[in-house]
């Protein structure tokens, strides 16, 4: 029901504006209410205002100074009406709005569309954000706007809700595209890794027919380069569709982090330092040693790309738990995280999105083949774990695989 003002001895009081309820006129027809009426109608709308504690109703006086104050504005933004009332309304604004102009806008809005609603960010007296739905109109009285009725609710549960949602239902979308993309690439590259496993073992015995032709011999040695870069690009694409054939055994990850610290080294380059933080009892996984190796170089290729001025590279390992990637509802259990950290480029949103996708890259042709982390990917969730991308574009990225540690887990100390 709409509310209009009526001041009372300097102050302003909330009445209803119901015409058929508005104060009596002198002369007025009999059976309209009486002015002791009216005084208890005031009395139960304020005691009405006074009961709500789920949304904070208030007034604002023209200037946006508030007037009076509800249990609900209490409890949603901890001001009892003693500290709120003659402070100006902008207080809950964030610093951000109010440079912005925001109250005023709001104000300015109610005034001159006869309404105002938003949904944005509040602050608390605590200093704590809340997600609030505003509601402002505007209060005139013979044409006169003496004030503004502000209506706020907390909808930071609600906000929170539909962002999961929407998140949750982003990653689906996405992973059924990934599985899509998986179930393609499966196909062609295990019909390619065929066709090249005859066109390699027919240039050998090409080879073996015309060992002393030199110029035959140069022409076989380019096309069995060619042929070792196709299966190359077959194996990391069946990596990827998970297609990959693994022969896991049970490792120190520490050992062969540790094994090919030289090679990660070289791949660095002389521009990046690359260290190594190992958690010290990081407990033994069953994994494909080689496949492993290749994962850890794939994320250690994309840090050193992302960071062509120099900078570190940290390669860290550490338990943690969580619950499987593909059975969130399952209980949590425990993964060793092998993390690839860079304080480079970083990644926009839609980049890190894309970047599983087996030939997405952002390199110039030539430079990537958009094949590392579909690598890693596909690995990882072969060898019953998941991968994990932290990025911000000009923040640096984290990329952590997660490999399962075997249940039951060993007991610490026990082996080397
Ligand atoms: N650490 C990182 N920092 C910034 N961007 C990254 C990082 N890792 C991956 N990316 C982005 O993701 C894209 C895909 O990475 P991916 O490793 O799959 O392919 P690539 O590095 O482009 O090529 P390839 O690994 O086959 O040589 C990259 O082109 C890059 O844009
Ligand atoms: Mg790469």
């Amino acid at each position: 029901m709409p509310t209009r003002l009526a001041r009372s001895k300097g102050d302003v009081t909330l009445v209803d504006a119901n015409p058929a309820r508005r104060p009596l006129e002198s002369g007025e027809a009999l059976g309209a209410p009486s002015v002791k009426g009216l005084e208890d109608e005031s009395r139960q709308f304020a005691l009405l205002i006074g009961s709500v504690t789920d949304y904070a109703i208030y007034m604002l006086d023209p200037d946006g100074y508030i007037r009076s104050w509800n249990p609900g504005g209490e409890r949603i933004k901890g001001y009892t009406s003693r500290e709120i009332i003659g402070q100006h309304f902008s207080r809950f604004y964030t610093p951000e709005d109010v440079v912005k102009g925001e109250p005023q806008r709001g104000l300015e809005s109610a005034r001159t569309q006869g309404k105002f609603e938003a949904e944005g960010w509040r602050l608390r007296k605590d200093g704590t954000r809340f997600r609030a739905s505003v509601v402002i109109d505007p209060i005139w009285q013979d044409g006169e706007l003496i004030g503004f009725a502000k209506v706020t609710r907390d909808v930071t549960e609600r906000y929170e809700a539909q962002l999961h949602l929407l998140a949750a239902q982003k990653a689906l979308a996405q992973s059924q595209k990934l599985e899509a993309i998986g179930k393609l690439t499966f196909g062609l590259a295990h019909d390619f890794n065929n066709l090249l496993t005859v066109i390699v073992n027919s240039l050998d015995l090409i080879g073996l027919q015309n060992s002393n032709d030199e110029r035959t011999a140069e022409w076989i040695e380019a096309a069995q380069r060619a042929s070792d870069r196709g299966a190359l690009l077959t194996r990391q694409l069946l990596a990827f569709a998970r297609g990959q054939s693994l022969a896991p055994e049970l490792h120190d990850i520490n050992a062969l982090l540790a094994r090919s610290a030289e090679l990660y080294r070289r791949a660095c380059g002389a521009t990046i330092q690359c260290v190594f933080e190992l958690s010290e009892d990081a407990p033994r996984l069953e994994v494909d040693a080689t496949q492993f190796e290749a994962a850890v170089l794939n994320l250690i290729a994309n840090s050193r790309d992302a960071m062509p001025g120099g900078g570190t590279i940290t390669v860290r390992t550490r338990t943690v738990r969580a619950a499987p990637q593909d059975a969130p509802d399952e209980s949590e259990r425990g993964y060793l995280a092998i993390e690839v950290i860079d304080n480079g480029e970083g990644m926009s949103t839609d980049v890190a999105e894309r970047a599983p996708e087996p030939f997405f890259t952002t390199k110039e042709i030539g430079r990537g083949s958009g094949l590392g982390l579909s690598q890693v990917f596909g690995f990882a969730a072969q060898s019953g774990g998941f991968v994990l991308l932290r990025s911000l574009p000009g923040g640096g990225t984290t990329v952590g695989l997660h490999l399962p540690v075997p249940v039951p887990e060993p007991a610490h100390g026990t082996t080397g």
